[in-house]
Order: C-alpha cells, then structure tokens, then sequence
C-alpha cells in the first residue's frame, strides 16, 4: 500500500532517545524533564480519597467544575482580574494537548504561525498537521532576548499566531513585561492570536515575576495561555493541564478538545481541586525549592570545566561545554552518556536552523543525592578531559 507520511521528517523526540540512551547505558538521567522525587503525601491521599468516592467516570468536557474555579481563584489572586470557570477555562491532558488544541483552532491550510528559535518541539508539529508553516525567528545569543524588529519583519498577511513560551524551555529566560508591550504593539491591527506557554509559570528565580499575557490588558483579548499540573505538582504523569482564554477562542479550543480527549483523568481533576482549596498557597514554595536546586548543581560544578549559564526560571539548567570541546552537541551529549554515565540533552534538536554552539540542557527536578551524583561524575569527567 502507498502511505504518504504527513510527517516525514519527525523521528522520535530527544527526550525519549536520551533516556532510552541512559537506559541502555546506564546512565544517569539527568535530560529528560519529570521529577525524581515523591508527590506531596497529601495530594496522594486525595486521589485515593478521590478513587474511593467512586469519581471514576466521565468527568464534564470542561474539565471538574470545583478544579475550574479552583483555577480562577488561583487567577484572581496571581492578576487581580477575574476569569470566568464557565467560559474561559479547559481542563486538557497537560499543556501538550492544549498547545495542540489551541493550534487546531487557529490555524488552517497555508496560514503561518511564527515560532521562536529554539523552542519546545510540540509546537512545530502541530502547526504543519494543521497545513500550516511555522516562520521561526531566532532568539538572540548570547543572552536568548527577543528582536522585535525581526518578529514584525517575519509577520505577513498569512500569520495568523505567535506562539512565545516563558519562562522558556530550553533556553531557561524569562520573558519581561516590555517583550510583551512589544509584542502587543505588533499585532495590534492584525488578526494574529497569541498561544503563551507558561507551564513554568511558577519556576522563576531571584525574585523574578512572571509577566504572563492574562496580565497583559491587550494580549489577554487575543491569548490563549497554557499551564501544567505536571509542572506545577510534580507530576508529570498524570497529565493534567489547563488552557485560558477568551470565550470566543475557549469555543474553538474546546471544539477540538471534545473530540481529541474529550475529557481528563477525574479523580485527579477532584484531587487536584482538593488540594488547591486546602494548600494553594504551597505552589508559593516552588521559586524557593528549583532555586536552591539550581544553585546546588552550579555550586558542585564549580571546579569543574562545565559553565552553567545563571538560569532566570524552569527547572532547567544550561551548562556550556566549549571549555571541554568543540564537539557538537549531539555527539558530545552520546559522550558523556558513555563516559560520565550521565544523560543529558543537546540543545540544537529544538532548533530549526541551530547556530555553532556548545550548550547542553539538565534538569534540575531530582533529589540532591542525584545532582550531587551527577555533578560528582561531570567533573571527573572533566578532569580527564580538561586541557586536551
Ligand atoms: C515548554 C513546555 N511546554 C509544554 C510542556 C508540556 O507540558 P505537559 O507535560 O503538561 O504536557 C512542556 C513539558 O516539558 C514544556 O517544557
């Protein structure tokens, strides 16, 4: 049978070639983002509280009306304006499948969407799936800021979205509030919508704030902003996200979702609504617990060769190799698997055009003993290798 590939450049992602590396070699895994660590005890016992209640069917299209306004509190306390649970909050399977929906809703055959570079790699796929282009603009090295005058030069009459992500996975920035005026001042007159990825929102350091687009008076009329529970909660595994937007654009966003997952996991939307009621205010300690982890890896690879780059938000970390080699990053990467034993992730996969570069993504979302662990055989790799 003849079968044409709607995708036929798309292998499978870094993430799971890394850890199917680390696997086979042993290795430590220290690329792929998931936490290495237990959820909090007392959301555990919700979910079994949730599964012994007998909340195992169906939960509504919307996502549970108790995690909604959960999330709308949550809102209202982050922006101080409200949002209504009704019309303008989705319960998706994590903030993957509210990327795709939300790409689904807006984008059709021929129309373009831009897309910074290096980004998340779910972005591009979706686009082209739709029948659109992705036009990638390059964030700035070598501090990844943004160059507004090549984003209006990439806008033409076919874009139709802008999708930015902050704090940014990989390049570990945070977006500022005048990016955001910037943008706004672009789109003004146009009809792009903006698809804002913020399912780190609360991973941000050195008393950083997230300038998210619901604050943003202009880009929250035309955004759909996408958030984690996997992110937020630890738990990665369960696939709960969430999507915000306008009526208008939630009507499109839930078009596709009925009819992709149609609806989410029910006794962890009902654990989770628990949890946020009784504990909301420990998602306030995240900032606090990836900092002192980003701090704890930089302060053990210090008499190492391996340079982290200070990260702003997320729960990763860049670390510069050059030091060590001039190898790129896909063989380097294979490298340390083999010889350190430690599993990271190469940074020019989430690029379309990636530049000359030495830069390796780690996670920081594992116990001490594990960066400890990790740190330990990065510098005794560079030991080695220092000098050569
Ligand atoms: C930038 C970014 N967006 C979206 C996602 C997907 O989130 P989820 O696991 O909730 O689907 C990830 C996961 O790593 C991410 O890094």
């Amino acid at each position: 049978m003849l079968f044409r590939s709607k995708l036929p450049d798309v292998g499978t992602t870094i993430f799971t070639v890394m850890s199917k590396r680390a696997l086979d070699e042993g290795a430590l895994n220290i690329g792929q983002g998931f936490p290495d660590y237990p959820i909090d005890p007392d959301l555990a016992e919700l979910v079994t509280e949730a599964l012994a209640q007998g909340r195992n069917q169906y939960a509504p299209m919307e996502g549970v009306v108790e995690l909604r306004d959960q999330i709308a509190r949550k809102l209202e306390a982050s922006h101080a304006s409200r949002f209504d649970p009704a019309e303008e909050i989705t319960i998706t399977c994590g903030g993957t499948e509210a990327l795709f929906d939300a790409i689904q809703a807006v984008i059709g055959p021929g129309d373009e969407a831009i897309v910074f570079d290096p980004a998340y790699d779910a972005y591009e796929p979706a686009v082209r799936l739709a029948g659109g282009r992705c036009i990638r603009v390059a964030l700035q090295p070598p501090d990844f800021s943004y160059d507004w005058a090549s984003v209006g030069a990439a806008l033409s009459g076919r874009t139709r979205l802008v999708i930015i992500n902050s704090p940014h996975n990989p390049s570990c920035t945070a977006i500022r509030a005048a990016d955001l005026d910037a943008l706004a001042a672009l789109v003004r007159d146009r009809p792009v919508t903006i698809l804002s990825d913020e399912v780190y929102e609360h991973v941000l350091f050195d008393g950083r704030s997230h300038a998210s687009v619901l604050a943003h008076r202009e880009l929250r009329e035309r955004s759909f902003a996408v958030y984690s529970f996997g992110k937020a909660l630890h738990a990665t595994g369960w696939r709960i996200g969430y999507c915000v937007a306008p009526p208008a654009l939630t009507r499109e966003l839930r078009k596709i979702h009925q009819f992709n997952t149609f609806s989410i996991a029910a006794p962890f939307q009902h654990a989770i609504a628990r949890y946020l009621a009784a504990h909301a205010d420990r998602l306030r300690d995240l900032p606090r617990f990836f900092e002192a982890k980003r701090d704890l890896l930089a302060a053990r690879l210090e008499r190492s060769a391996f340079r982290p780059l200070r990260a702003a938000g997320t729960y990763f970390q860049l670390v510069d190799y050059g030091a060590l080699s001039r190898e790129g990053d896909l063989a380097f990467a294979d490298r340390l698997i083999r010889e350190a034993k430690v599993a990271t992730i190469p940074l020019s996969p989430f690029y379309a055009r990636p530049p000359a570069m030495t830069l390796l993504r780690l996670c920081t979302a594992k116990r001490d003993e594990t960066l400890e662990e990790a740190a330990a055989r990065l510098c005794a790799f560079s030991e080695r290798h220092a000098g050569r």
